[in-house]
């Protein structure tokens, strides 16, 4: 009996801590009843697709006005000048909503990103990632120490250590493949794409099922070496070069 009253008790914080939480979200979003805010805050946060993006149209118009708060992060043309936070111009709609559900609920673990997509609805998600598709990516610059080790993995892989070749999935150019959610690479930052790789390799996947698997493996198997030589390759590709000329980061390094 003690332990129901117990039970109860924990129930009714877990309730307030949820209403809380929505308190805190509806701040950011047009004021709605309060019925409205709990019956949100009681639904499973689970609401997310774990492959395909559930995407109506987006309008980049509607989205550009959105997107006025990431530019502080990621660039107001989505061109981020700190390396540490990832470039969006040009990547595929179809991954960034996938990755603002992610984030949303919670399967992307980042908690500045969690308290950037809680109040986005699907609607915004699709605007805002129609006007990021729609910019262009600036291209950066290899390390030219790194490029030929990172152009080799990207290009051919590695075959001894089970690394399949980066381009079979991102593309030559780095464009990726939007159809299968691979996404754009081309021109990102290094640091961030170290970033990434590297808690891929501790074992961190986004999300659930099969998709999610994929970079686990690979970058399971990737080295330090690789992770740094790879990423300083992506860095330096360009999706305008000709794909008769698949070593663009090599032109790209000074
Ligand atoms: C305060 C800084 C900050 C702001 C503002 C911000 N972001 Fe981010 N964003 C980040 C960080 C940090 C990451 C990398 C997270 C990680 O390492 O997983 C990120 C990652 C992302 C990604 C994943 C990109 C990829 O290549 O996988 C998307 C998409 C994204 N943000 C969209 C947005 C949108 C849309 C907004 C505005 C509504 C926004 N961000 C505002 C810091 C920010
Ligand atoms: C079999 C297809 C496949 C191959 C091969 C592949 N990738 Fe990926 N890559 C993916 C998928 C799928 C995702 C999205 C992961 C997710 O959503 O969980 C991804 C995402 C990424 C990202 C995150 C980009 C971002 O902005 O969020 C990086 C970086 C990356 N891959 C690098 C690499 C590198 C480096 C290699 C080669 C060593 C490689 N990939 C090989 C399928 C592949």
């Amino acid at each position: 009996m003690r332990f129901r009253r117990v039970l109860a008790l924990a129930s009714v914080t877990l309730v307030g801590a949820l209403l809380s939480v929505a308190a805190i979200a509806q701040t950011a979003a047009p004021a709605k009843p309060a019925r409205v805010a709990q019956a949100q805050a009681a639904a499973p946060a689970a609401a997310v697709a774990p492959t395909a993006a559930p995407l109506k149209p987006g309008d980049a118009t509607a989205g550009q006005a959105k997107a006025a708060v990431c530019g502080a992060c990621h660039g107001l043309d989505g061109n981020s000048s700190d390396p540490q936070y990832p470039k969006l111009a040009g990547q595929q709609a179809g991954y960034i909503v996938r990755q603002l559900e992610l984030f949303k609920s919670g399967q992307r673990p980042n908690p500045i990103m969690l308290g950037m997509a809680t109040p986005l609805s699907p609607q915004d998600m699709a605007d805002v990632a129609a006007y990021f598709a729609k910019q262009k990516t600036l291209p950066g610059i290899a390390d030219k120490t790194l490029v030929s080790a990172g152009g080799k993995l990207y290009r051919e892989g590695d075959k001894t250590a089970g690394i399949p070749a980066c381009m079979a999935c991102h593309g030559p150019d780095g464009r990726g493949n939007p159809g299968a959610l691979y996404p754009h690479l081309a021109g990102q930052h290094a640091q961030y794409v170290q970033q990434v790789l590297t808690a891929w390799h501790s074992g961190q996947p986004w999300g659930k099922g099969p998709h999610a698997q994929i970079m686990l493996t690979i970058a399971g198997r990737l080295s330090t070496a690789d992770i740094a030589a790879v990423a300083s390759y992506i860095q330096g590709l360009h999706t305008a070069v000709p794909a008769a000329a698949p070593a663009s980061a090599v032109a790209a390094a000074q």
